[in-house]
């Protein structure tokens, strides 16, 4: 009998051990076996940072948003600081969890016994719990997960040696400074679920490869594969560019902004931010999907963005913004459509990887990065 058991990390360490002009795609078993999913989830997801979106959706104190980062049910809250923390969402009674959802609130209260927390994560009060000799308020409190905010984005890990994310993101900063992420403003926020794996997805937003084609009902006539600069990628994130036409008003730099030069006016980045926080930045918009498995064969989505702060206080842009997220909303349409079928196609007995196009420089050193954490 054939020997059919394979290492799927095994087989990703050879995979990348090919230099790049010779590189093929991802073994199948990296997307569709639970030995690799376990492997990112204990590897990655557990050691490296992981957006929980813009920090401007928790303008207040006491608001909050919940998430569930590698199995790990946490919070995300303004405190009466108003700093922005985020810990474990597990009573510290019988173990139920607290939050749901997202929303504002003065203090956590247990909805099984009602233990009540403050929003630093210290037990404020307990109902009948005198008689216990051994209890002691103080010996309460929720545990606390690392979480830094980093050019308007709130970065949590629950790794905590993690090295600070102004270190390891140095070199985004560098890159993108003058855009200044950290001013603009979140104006939409959704969540969504699709039957893949979070690789292809993340994988299909690194590569403009797929425009022309995958996106030919939209975008896909503006899009010259000749015109793409695709740059090999950092430790820590890949990127590439796209310049965007002039008519394209929200693409480009607002006659207010006054910092960016040049062709960076035009200029839209993409920016892959290991493992998981997909970004695309222009003078005027952003938009992000912060993606995390749901199992292999089904991504969880988080799906936002917004305007740069000149348009955001033009009268103008906010219809412009509309017509912007209308074309998002179809461009992800075909997206969903591309990336299924990926998922689908990886699935049969006759899937074997091919070989990348130098436009697929990214989806190699994101190849590496994964294989990186063995
Ligand atoms: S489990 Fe939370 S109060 Fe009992
Ligand atoms: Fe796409």
């Amino acid at each position: 009998m054939p020997n059919t058991i394979s290492n799927p990390v095994q087989e990703l360490l050879e995979n990348v051990s090919t230099p790049f002009t010779q590189a093929r795609a991802m073994p199948k078993s990296v997307y569709t076996t639970k030995e690799f999913l376990n492997y990112e989830l204990e590897n990655i997801f557990k050691k490296d940072w992981f957006c929980a979106g813009r920090s401007d959706a928790l303008k207040n104190i006491g608001d909050y948003l919940t998430l569930e980062l590698a199995g790990q049910p946490i919070m995300v809250i303004r405190d009466n600081d108003s700093k922005i923390r985020a810990q474990s969402n597990v009573c510290r009674h019988r173990m139920s969890t607290l939050l749901e959802g997202s929303g504002n609130t003065r203090s956590i209260v247990c909805q099984y016994h009602a233990w009540t927390y403050g929003l630093n994560g210290a037990l404020r009060g307990a109902p009948a719990m005198t008689l216990n000799d051994k209890f002691k308020k103080k010996d309460y409190c929720l545990p606390q997960i690392k979480c830094e905010e980093w050019l308007g984005w709130i970065m949590i890990s629950l790794n905590q040696n993690a090295k600070p994310i102004v270190n390891s993101l140095s070199e985004v900063t560098d890159l993108i400074g003058d855009f200044r992420m950290e001013t603009y403003t979140q104006t939409f926020s959704e969540t969504h679920v699709w039957d893949t794996n979070w690789k292809v997805l993340a994988e299909n937003f690194m590569e403009s490869y797929h425009l022309p084609v995958c996106h030919s009902g939209t975008i896909g006539g503006l899009s010259k594969l000749e015109e793409m600069d695709c740059p090999p990628g950092k430790e820590a994130f890949n990127y590439h560019f796209i310049l965007k036409e002039p008519h394209f008003k929200l693409a480009n730099a607002h006659p207010n902004n006054t910092i960016l030069k040049g062709d960076w006016r035009r200029t839209t980045v993409l920016l892959a931010i290991y493992p998981s926080l997909l970004i695309t930045l222009t003078p005027g918009y952003f938009w992000y999907l912060s993606l995390h498995p749901k199992g292999v064969g089904q991504v969880h989505i988080n799906f936002g963005g917004g305007m740069s702060p000149e348009f955001v206080s033009d009268p103008d842009a906010q219809d412009h913004f509309k017509a912007v997220k209308t074309l998002l909303d179809d461009v992800n349409i075909e997206d969903r459509g591309c990336t299924e079928k990926v998922f689908k196609g990886l699935l049969s007995d006759h899937a074997t990887p091919g070989h990348l196009s130098h436009l697929e420089r990214p989806n190699y050193d994101f190849a590496k990065y994964l294989a990186s954490h063995a």
